[in-house]
């Protein structure tokens, strides 16, 4: 169970660890602050419905309840540690898996955690004025569980920044704080998290691929040889499932409104379903290809010896590396680049086998998304983009192609791009039809009403108190 009597809500056993504790309730302060100048921008005074992490087995952790979201119980969560573990890949397998930071991967292992820790406040400062335009309160509601947990999340990190890193762990917990989403001078570390969330079409798009890459960087964390990181990350993954729920549904809901208006209307018409104030289907086409396209750089070049070392030394594994029959990855892969196939080490390409795991994840809800519209009798299909447009990272880095991949010119790639990913006018009319609905029970126009509520709760229940 989880101690909540402690100012900081643990199971790491912080109070016999004064050090460490005093080191953490110095950051608890400033990380308030953070979270009341860069957290949500409204309702912040008052009660939402949240769940709250209170004992860390898969079944029964999460405790509901109405809380002010500065009132939030953060703590510091490690699923319980196996006694026996061994590291389960890489040229150390079978060894015990390690308690203390090994001298010689300590800089790449603080590089790992600082780089997955930097995520966790940037989506939330991403996000932070979405609450301006939520179409229920259903959505406001899970919108702020999103941020709090990865709130959580940032204090995973910097639990272990600072029980495990010393003075420079201390240095990088401040610095978590100190770079904000889309800031010219101290930006978050990794692109995406630099984009702005201005509109509830684009969060969903967020939570569904973006979380999405979360989940499978915390899946490979989650194979470390060292435990404490493992562990944490155990946990996450738990908490981030619902990330992604909300994603997946989210754009369900958006696409079963505009198949709705289109049988209303008789006609699917673009802008005719804009018209009506829905969101037409390319536009949501153009939404999931600008952001899978922006998730895709999350995973690193095709070809790396960073990863290759990562997973040699038992750092970093492979998401679910139990699936696979070789732990030591000793053979070959064939990578595709511009320059045609490239056989390579199975270790050097872990960032695309990575990869590929995670584009047929994601293809699962276009496959939900499609049934909707193919049970609406709209001819329209939803396509994932090939993983080679619009990268930066990697092999196919800047080499101009089409959705479907295929190599084009750069003077065919600009004229294209505006019929490929959102423009500011179709950004202009996506955030036009977003206009605040806080009645319960009520709902947005562009988007059709939740299948059930949370928590078994009815979907017209207060979970925001506009009353505080
Ligand atoms: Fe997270
Ligand atoms: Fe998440």
């Amino acid at each position: 169970m989880i101690n909540y009597d402690e100012k900081i809500p643990n199971n790491v056993d912080l109070s016999t660890n004064k050090t460490l504790q005093r080191a953490l309730e110095h950051w608890q302060p400033r990380f308030l602050d953070w979270w009341k100048d860069l957290g949500p921008a409204v309702f912040q005074n008052n009660e939402v419905y949240l769940r709250t992490a209170t004992s860390v087995d898969r079944e029964g952790w999460a405790t509901f309840g109405m809380v002010r979201m500065p009132e939030y119980r953060w703590g510091i969560f490690l699923a319980e540690r196996d006694p026996n573990r061994t590291i389960g890949f890489g040229d150390n397998i079978g060894q015990p898996a390690w308690q203390v930071v090994p001298g010689e991967h300590r800089s790449t292992l603080r590089r790992l955690i600082v780089t997955q820790g930097d995520t966790e406040p940037a989506s939330v400062e991403q996000q932070r004025a979405l609450g301006n335009s939520a179409p229920s309160l259903y959505d406001l509601r899970n919108l702020f569980q999103v941020n709090v947990e990865e709130g959580r999340h940032l204090w995973a990190m910097v639990y272990l920044l600072h029980a495990y890193f010393g003075r420079d762990g201390r240095e990088e917990a401040e610095s978590l704080l100190d770079r904000h989403a889309g800031d010219a001078d101290k930006p978050r570390i990794l692109s995406t998290f630099n984009e702005p969330i201005n509109d509830w079409l684009s969060f969903y798009m967020f939570a569904y691929f973006t979380d999405r890459d979360g989940k499978f960087q915390l899946k490979a964390l989650a194979e470390s040889g060292f435990d404490p990181l493992a562990r944490t990350c155990q946990f996450m993954l738990t908490e981030e499932a619902h990330h992604m729920f909300v994603g997946d549904t989210g754009i369900g809901r958006i696409v079963r409104r505009s198949v709705e208006v289109m049988n209303e209307l008789k006609s699917d018409d673009p802008r005719k379903v804009r018209a009506a104030g829905a969101i037409d289907l390319p536009t949501i086409q153009k939404y999931m290809n600008f952001w899978f396209s922006s998730a895709l750089d999350l995973f690193g070049s095709e070809i790396s010896s960073n990863a290759a070392s990562y997973f040699a030394n038992g750092l970093k594994g492979r998401p679910d590396e139990s699936l696979y029959d070789d732990h030591v990855a000793a053979g070959e892969y064939t990578i595709e680049t511009p320059r045609g196939s490239e056989s390579v080490s199975m270790r050097n390409a872990m960032n695309e086998i990575t990869r590929a795991a995670y584009v047929r994840d994601c293809e699962n809800g276009v496959k939900r998304w499609n049934n909707i519209i193919r049970k609406g009798g709209i001819d329209f299909e939803l396509r994932l983009p090939s993983s080679r447009f619009r990268r930066t990272v990697g092999a196919w880095a800047n080499v101009p192609t089409d959705p479907a991949g295929n190599q084009i010119s750069p003077e065919a790639f600009a004229a294209g791009i505006p019929n490929w990913i959102p423009t500011p006018d179709d950004q202009a009319f996506v955030a036009s039809v977003m206009q605040p609905v806080l009645e319960p029970g009520k709902i947005a126009g562009w988007i059709a009403p939740p299948d059930r509520g949370i928590n078994n709760l009815p979907v017209d229940y207060e979970y925001v108190r506009l009353a505080s």
